[in-house]
C-alpha cells in the first residue's frame, strides 16, 4: 500500500455497499495509505483481496477504530447511530451511507455534482442521501437551476440490491424454484414473493404512516438537498424484480416554463448525467445496461399533456454506484480536495 495518503476505514466492507466503496477506491486511485476493513464479527479475520493485497476484516471496536482519517460507512443505520460518534471522536471524518445522519441539521446531506458546498464547515460527518434521491437530484439539479421546480410526482421501481445481499439471494432463490418447478422458499427479507412480481412497497410503514419510509426519505431529502423547503412532493415507492439499478417515472413541475428539447440540452451538458432518448428507436435507459456504471441515465423526455409548466422523464442509475458508493467516494474526494478532513498521516 502506498506510504503516501490517508488511513480509511471501510465500515460495511463485506456487504454490497462497502464491496463497491473497496473497488470504486482501488479503481479511483484513492490516496490510501492504509486500508481497513470494518465489519461485524461474523466477518472478523476474513480476509480481502485489494490493489493485489490481503487484508483482514476487523470486528468494530473501540481500539479498530482508532488512527483513521476517513471512514466511509454502510454498516446500517444502528451500527451508525452507535459508532459514527466514536469513530469522530476518535479523529476521523465520516462519510456515512445509512439513513440515520441524512435529516440532521448540522450534518450535510451531500450529492457532488449538486451541492458540494454543503461540505464547507462539516462537523465530522457526512450524510449520503438514499440511492432513489441522490439519482433524481442529479437529474433535477439543471432543471431547477434554469427553471426552479414547483412540484415532483414520483414512482420509483426499486431494485432488491437496495436492501442488501440477503435480498439478492432471496430474489435468486424464489426465481430458480418457480422456473425449476419446485416449491417456492417463504420471503424473509420482503413482505411478499418478489420474484415475478411487483410490490407496493419499497422502505416499511412507520406506526401510523401511510408511507413507507423509503417515500419520507424521497420528499424530504430532495428537499433538503436542493435547499428548497417548498418544493412539494408526492411519491411512491415500488420493489421490483430487478437486481441493480433502481428506474424512476418523474414529473417535474418547474415554475418557469422549460421545453422538452431545453431540458434535453440542460441535462446533456450536466456532469454526472447522460441523455439516453430515442423512443423510436427503442433508447431509454434501463437498469440492466446503467448497472456497473456512474452515471444517471435519462430519457422519455416529454411535455406533460395535463400540465404546461410539466415534464415526464425516466430517470435510471445503478443503486449501488452513483446510488451510494459512487457517491460517497466521490464527496472523500471532495473532502481532501477542499482540506477538509481531519488529521493527515
Ligand atoms: N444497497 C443499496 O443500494 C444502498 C444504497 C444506499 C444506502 N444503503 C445503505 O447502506 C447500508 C448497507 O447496505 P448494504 O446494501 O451494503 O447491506 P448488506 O449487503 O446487508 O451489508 C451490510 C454490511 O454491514 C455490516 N454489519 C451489519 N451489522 C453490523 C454490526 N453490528 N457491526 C458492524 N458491521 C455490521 C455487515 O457485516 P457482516 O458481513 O459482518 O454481517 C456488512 O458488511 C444500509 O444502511 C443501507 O440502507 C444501501
Amino acid at each position: 500500500m502506498a506510504s503516501d495518503g490517508y488511513r480509511v476505514g471501510v465500515l460495511g466492507a463485506t456487504g454490497l455497499v462497502g464491496t463497491t466503496i473497496l473497488e470504486l477506491l482501488a479503481d479511483r486511485d484513492f490516496p490510501v495509505a492504509e486500508l481497513r476493513p470494518l465489519a461485524s464479527e461474523r466477518s472478523a479475520g476474513k480476509q480481502i483481496e485489494w490493489r493485489g493485497e490481503s487484508v483482514t476484516v476487523q470486528a468494530i471496536s473501540e481500539e479498530a477504530i482508532q488512527g483513521l482519517d476517513l471512514v466511509l460507512s454502510s454498516a446500517g443505520g444502528s451500527v451508525s447511530a452507535e459508532w459514527t460518534p466514536k469513530i469522530v471522536a476518535a479523529g476521523a471524518t465520516v462519510v456515512d451511507n445509512t439513513s440515520y445522519w441524512r435529516m440532521h441539521d448540522d450534518v450535510p446531506l451531500v450529492v457532488s455534482e449538486v451541492n458540494p458546498e454543503a461540505l464547507q464547515g462539516h462537523n465530522g460527518i457526512i450524510a449520503n442521501p438514499n440511492c432513489s434521491t441522490m439519482q433524481m437530484v442529479v437529474a433535477l439539479k439543471p432543471l431547477y437551476d434554469a427553471a426552479g421546480i414547483e412540484r415532483l410526482v414520483i414512482s420509483t421501481y426499486q431494485a432488491v440490491s437496495g436492501t442488501g445481499k440477503a435480498a439478492i439471494d432471496e430474489l435468486r432463490s424464489q426465481a430458480r424454484a418457480i422456473v425449476g418447478g419446485y416449491d417456492v422458499p417463504e420471503p424473509q427479507i420482503y413482505p411478499h414473493q418478489i420474484a415475478f412480481n411487483v410490490l407496493a412497497q419499497a422502505g416499511s410503514f412507520a406506526d401510523g404512516d401511510d408511507h413507507t419510509d423509503e417515500e419520507r426519505k424521497l420528499i424530504n431529502e430532495t428537499r433538503k438537498i436542493l435547499g428548497d423547503s417548498s418544493i412539494r412532493v408526492s411519491a411512491t415507492c415500488i420493489r421490483v424484480p430487478v437486481v441493480t439499478g433502481h428506474s424512476e417515472a418523474v414529473n417535474v413541475e418547474t415554475r418557469e416554463s422549460l421545453d422538452p428539447e431545453q431540458a434535453r440540452e440542460l441535462l446533456a451538458a450536466a456532469p454526472g448525467v447522460t441523455v439516453v432518448d430515442d423512443p423510436a428507436a427503442g433508447r431509454y435507459p434501463m437498469a440492466i445496461e446503467a448497472a456497473d456504471s456512474d452515471d444517471v441515465y435519462v430519457g422519455r423526455i416529454r411535455r406533460d399533456p395535463g400540465n404546461e409548466r410539466a415534464l415526464d422523464m425516466w430517470i435510471v442509475s445503478d443503486n449501488l454506484r452513483k446510488g451510494a458508493a459512487t457517491n460517497a467516494v466521490q464527496v472523500a474526494e471532495l473532502l481532501i480536495e477542499r482540506g477538509l478532513v481531519g488529521t493527515r498521516v
